[in-house]
């Protein structure tokens, strides 16, 4: 199964994404996730990334959809994937349309999680992710059970870099004016499904659970 899941920064994309890869056992690409492996790896792709995340734009197309393009030739991709947080604008999402043509496949399932904007500055700064699994938390929503430690493997919690009110509200602007327009492109093929992403947690995952079995 092809999953795209769509939604602001903030939406909990990557919170579901870890429970529905699990469920359906396919690979979870984001290209969020790429980059910050790359800046940690210091590869000239990351060093090319950093900048523009930190300031919370997007990083240019060309990068972005030529590391999407490797990723997806891998064989653990041929059964199924999992996208968040790409495509996140038309030349993207059309440059998809062609990458997966080639393979002779498509996308199955477009999921929007949907979230009222004055919920995701709130969601966002309190933010806080596992060094070593890369778990997502938050202080209040969804704390760890010792403050600063990851339930899972007991790794130290930190902030992303971009998680501060600066970066976020240009995340914000930068989904509103180049991200959001996808979700029309999305629905003239009739893909889109909305989920309520304001729900619990859980109560979210049993939705899009629901959705892709359907
Ligand atoms: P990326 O890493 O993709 O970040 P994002 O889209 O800004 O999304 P987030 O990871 O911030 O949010 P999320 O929806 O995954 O939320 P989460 O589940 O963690 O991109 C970062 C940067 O990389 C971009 O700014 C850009 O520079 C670059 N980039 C990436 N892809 C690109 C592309 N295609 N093109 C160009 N540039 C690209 O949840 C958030 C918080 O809320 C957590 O604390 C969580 O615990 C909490 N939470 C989640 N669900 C709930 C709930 N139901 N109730 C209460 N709290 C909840
Ligand atoms: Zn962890």
């Amino acid at each position: 199964m092809n999953i795209l899941f769509m939604g602001p920064p903030g939406a909990g994309k990557g919170t579901q994404a870890a429970v529905i890869v699990k469920e359906f056992g396919i690979p979870h690409i984001s290209t969020g996730d790429a980059f910050r492996l790359a800046i940690k790896q210091g590869t000239p792709i990351g060093l090319q990334a950093k900048s523009y995340m930190d300031q919370g734009l997007l990083v240019p197309d060309d990068v972005t959809i030529g590391i999407v393009e490797e990723r997806l030739q891998q064989p653990d991709c041929q059964q199924g994937f999992l996208l968040d947080g790409f495509p996140r604008t038309l030349s993207q999402a059309e440059a998809l349309e062609g990458i997966l043509a080639r393979h002779n496949t498509s996308l199955h399932h477009v999921i929007n999680l949907n979230v009222d904007r004055s919920l995701l500055m709130a969601r966002l700064t309190g933010r806080r992710i596992c060094t070593v699994c890369g778990a997502s938390y938050h202080l209040i929503f969804n704390p760890p059970a010792q403050p600063g430690i990851c339930d899972l493997d007991g790794g130290a919690l930190y902030q992303r870099p971009d998680d501060n009110e600066e970066s976020v509200g240009k995340r914000l602007d930068e989904y509103d004016n180049k991200t959001a327009p996808l979700l029309h492109f999305y629905e003239n093929k009739g893909l889109l499904r909305q989920v309520n992403g304001e729900d619990e947690i859980e109560s979210v995952s049993a939705e899009i659970v629901s959705l892709l079995r359907g």
